[in-house]
């Protein structure tokens, strides 16, 4: 693992948001695995930056969300599809037909789980970004005794929705469900990049990388993985080194 500490939320925004469009900079028809959350948000902004200063074009990439809560419409602000337009794909010139999320309002949505992998196998991810959750979770891959390879329903914990619930008017509108894709779609993308920010994540940050590799910290299974870069704010990996 590759991992860089930064000083400043700019420069790991900076850094993060090169790394994702040099991707597009080599392959102009890259495969991109995105993530939302608040992590993410200062990536995309610096992109979307990119794209009007630099003219980076998206319009051949094409991108897939690892997860979508189940029963949100995509015109709720809550969804994730609400939030990758609002945060990034509205500002760039990707075709709304290149961006793929689960779709959680799928009548039947085992049959989704499957439509999602064979997209996932027929167009493998380049550089899959990802985010951490306070219980180690990546993706809606919840800790526990076993994890899915493939995109599949997940109930979440209440500690995920306690954390979500900040972008939620109550408690009771958190979705209990969301369709995520697996640990397996995410350990087969060709490069992953980790994301953490703040204090409150210095715990789990260590567990995850230099801890046992364990379905109870689903992300230190990217410890198994040959390219992940891992990128950490001072806070987030102020445990590291101890
Ligand atoms: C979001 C996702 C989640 C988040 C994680 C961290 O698509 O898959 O795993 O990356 O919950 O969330 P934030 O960035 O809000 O701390």
């Amino acid at each position: 693992m590759d991992i860089k500490l930064f000083e400043t939320t700019q420069e790991l925004d900076a850094y993060a948001a090169a790394l994702i469009v040099s991707a597009v900079r080599g392959n102009p028809e890259a495969v991109l695995g995105l993530a939302t959350g608040s992590t993410p948000i200062g990536i995309y902004a610096k992109m979307i930056d990119m794209h009007r200063s630099e003219h980076i074009s998206f319009k051949r990439a094409t991108t897939f969300n690892l997860d979508e809560y189940v029963g949100l419409r995509s015109s709720n602000d809550q969804s994730y599809a609400y939030y990758m337009n609002q945060h990034l794909f509205a500002h760039i010139d990707i075709p709304s037909e290149q961006t793929h999320l689960p779709n959680g309002m799928a009548e039947d949505l085992p049959a989704e789980c499957e439509r999602y992998d064979r997209m996932l196998q027929e167009q493998p991810i380049d550089i899959q970004l990802l985010g951490l959750g306070h219980n180690g979770h990546i993706g809606f891959n919840e800790p526990g005794d076993k994890l899915s390879g493939g995109t599949h329903v997940v109930e979440l914990k209440e500690e995920t929705r306690e954390a979500n619930a900040r972008f939620f008017a109550s408690m009771d509108e958190v979705p209990e469900y969301a369709v995520t894709m697996g640990v397996g779609s995410i350990l087969k993308a060709n490069n992953i990049l980790l994301v953490v920010r703040g204090a409150d994540k210095a715990d789990i940050v260590k567990q995850a990388l230099t801890g046992p590799i364990t379905t109870d910290v689903p992300a230190s299974l990217l410890q198994t993985h040959p390219r992940v870069t891992v990128l950490l704010d001072r806070e987030a990996g102020r445990k590291l080194a101890q």
